[in-house]
């Protein structure tokens, strides 16, 4: 793990790296989670699309074009039960999340799949915690049932970041995909939420 002052150019190790309450001055300021904005898909492609070039997270390997990501945003926007939040520090995002549906058919209706990304100099620092807890409050507001996380074998941060918050493990996938010339697993991870629909 890198500490923040390191990430951010900093001789001194910071008082507490683990807070990711921490401007490039050293203050203390709480990341801003709020719902995305047309303004922040620059930020959103830069965070993503690096994963897709340097990263096995997402299983994407052509990075996105600006107008694939505002067709992204565009279905996101128009659909309440599909938010995007962003964490945002110092007017920079530096983290983002969203549901998005697991499966299209409609008896799939209260269950979301999870994805968030955290800027590689802020990781370990608090953001995926607070964006995801965030999502997954929002998902109980919105009367889902089930939150299902799609996660790359090997990827203890995002295991461990979902694990954290009361996801559990109920699947493991062999090889079901491939980059970087290599066969990738997936587990699956899933949390119930409280909730007696009418139908
Ligand atoms: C996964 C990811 C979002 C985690 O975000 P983060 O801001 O670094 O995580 P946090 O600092 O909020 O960590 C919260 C908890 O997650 C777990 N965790 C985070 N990073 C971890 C790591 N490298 N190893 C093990 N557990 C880890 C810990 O339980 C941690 O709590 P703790 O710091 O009190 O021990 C981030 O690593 C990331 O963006 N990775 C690349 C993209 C990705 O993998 N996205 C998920 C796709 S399924």
């Amino acid at each position: 793990m890198q500490d923040l002052g390191t990430a951010l150019g900093r001789a001194e190790p910071l008082r507490d790296p683990r807070r990711a309450r921490v401007n490039p001055r050293g203050a203390y300021v709480d990341p801003i989670i709020r719902p995305a904005r047309i303004a922040d898909l620059p930020s959103i492609q830069r965070i993503y699309n690096r994963e897709i070039l340097e990263g096995v997270a997402t299983w994407d390997i052509e990075p996105w074009t600006d107008a694939e990501r505002l067709a992204w945003f565009e279905e996101h926007a128009s659909d309440p039960t599909l938010p995007v939040l962003v964490a945002e520090m110092e007017r920079e995002v530096i983290g983002f999340a969203y549901l998005s549906l697991y499966r299209e058919k409609v008896g799939y209706r209260y269950t979301r799949e999870t994805s968030v990304y955290v800027d590689p100099r802020f990781h370990r620092h608090g953001i995926g915690r607070t964006l995801l807890t965030t999502q997954v409050e929002a998902a109980r507001r919105l009367g889902m049932h089930t939150l299902m996380a799609l996660i790359e074998a090997s990827n203890e941060a995002s295991i461990g970041l979902h694990a954290a918050l009361g996801f559990e493990g109920i699947a493991h996938k062999r090889e079901v995909g491939r980059k970087f010339g290599r066969w990738l697993d997936s587990v699956e991870m899933e949390l119930l939420l409280p909730l007696n629909p009418p139908d």
